[in-house]
């Protein structure tokens, strides 16, 4: 029960997973990933998260050897030795082991490596008082250089930004992209409300296409919540009456303070509260899909 990671099958105890220091994963970063959840039990949007690994490989000239159905199957194998009531999932593909030499090419086979954990529940608290989050002087990662819509082992980007705005007394950092536009925070997507309406930075803004950013988006017009993606410049974070972050794990995470100085009145707003509720409702919706027992 717990921890367990998975290593190219063999499912190990969290003490004995190690993986070889000539992996260009450890090396270099030249990894890819995605983190999967469950809901009831189920894991939960895995054939989108699947889809955007296999985008992430691409993007960094990398051949995944496993179909979308092996990997999950690996998955459901970590899943069932963990024996925990919701799982967290760490998928990672390394480029696996090699000459220490940038090119891959020594590099026999990618490593497919599958952490299981419990899946933490988000903090009271963020529900009730929100995040505060600082705009950092570190722009995101130019697309040109290493596209941020590639989960890839190499964070730092998102890492020093986080660790600034810690440094700065905040919960998270929103970066904006090398043309000084909105672009994401650290390990989620943004969401403004302005006037009733949603809005979030389109994908050429230079972020990672969130899945649950994606979902959110499918789900509005059903809802009668009027969303756009576009282009926005750091001052609308100042007039925003709302803001809220998304992630698989965070969920929908109100914003209430950026760079000191109140969202609206501070407080979650009724969009962002709304918008929580409708995905907790298309969570339970997945996981009824994949057959997960109704809790009595
Ligand atoms: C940089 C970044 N943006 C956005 C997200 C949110 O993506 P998702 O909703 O798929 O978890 C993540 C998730 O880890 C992320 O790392």
């Amino acid at each position: 029960m717990g921890i367990v990671v998975s290593i190219d099958g063999r499912i190990l105890p969290p003490e004995e997973a190690t993986v070889n220091v000539f992996d260009h994963g450890f090396l270099f970063g030249d990894s890819v990933y995605e983190v999967v959840r469950t809901r009831r039990g189920r894991p939960v949007t895995m054939e989108e998260h699947l889809a955007r690994l296999e985008g992430s490989a691409r993007r960094i000239y990398m051949e995944l050897p496993w179909s979308r159905a092996a990997i999950a199957a690996r998955v459901a194998e970590a899943n069932a030795a963990g024996g925990n009531a919701e799982s967290y999932f760490r998928i990672i593909v390394t480029r696996g082991v090699g000459e220490i030499s940038l090119l891959p090419d020594t590099c026999r086979s990618p490593c497919l490596i599958v952490i299981v954990k419990p899946l933490p529940a988000p903090p009271a608290s963020v529900a009730r008082d929100g995040l505060r989050v600082l705009v950092t002087g570190r722009p995101r990662n130019d697309r040109r250089a290493l596209d941020p819509s590639a989960k890839t082992g190499n964070y730092l980007n998102n890492l020093l930004a986080l660790v600034e705005a810690h440094r700065g007394g905040c919960d998270d950092a929103i970066l904006l992209n090398p043309a000084g536009l909105l672009a994401e925070a650290t390990t989620s997507n943004l969401f403004l409300v302005r006037g009733g309406r949603v809005a979030t930075p389109a994908l050429e803004c230079g972020i990672l296409a969130g899945i649950t950013r994606d979902l959110l988006l499918r789900e509005f017009p059903a809802r009668g919540i009027a969303a756009e993606e576009g282009s926005y410049g750091a001052e609308a974070l100042e007039s925003a009456d709302e803001v809220f972050l998304t992630s698989t794990i965070r969920g929908v995470a109100p914003v209430t303070s950026v760079d000191g100085r109140p969202v609206g009145d501070g407080r979650p707003g009724p969009v962002t509260r709304r918008v929580a509720a409708l995905y907790e409702e298309a969570l339970d919706r997945l996981a009824d899909a994949a057959g997960a027992p109704r809790s009595s």
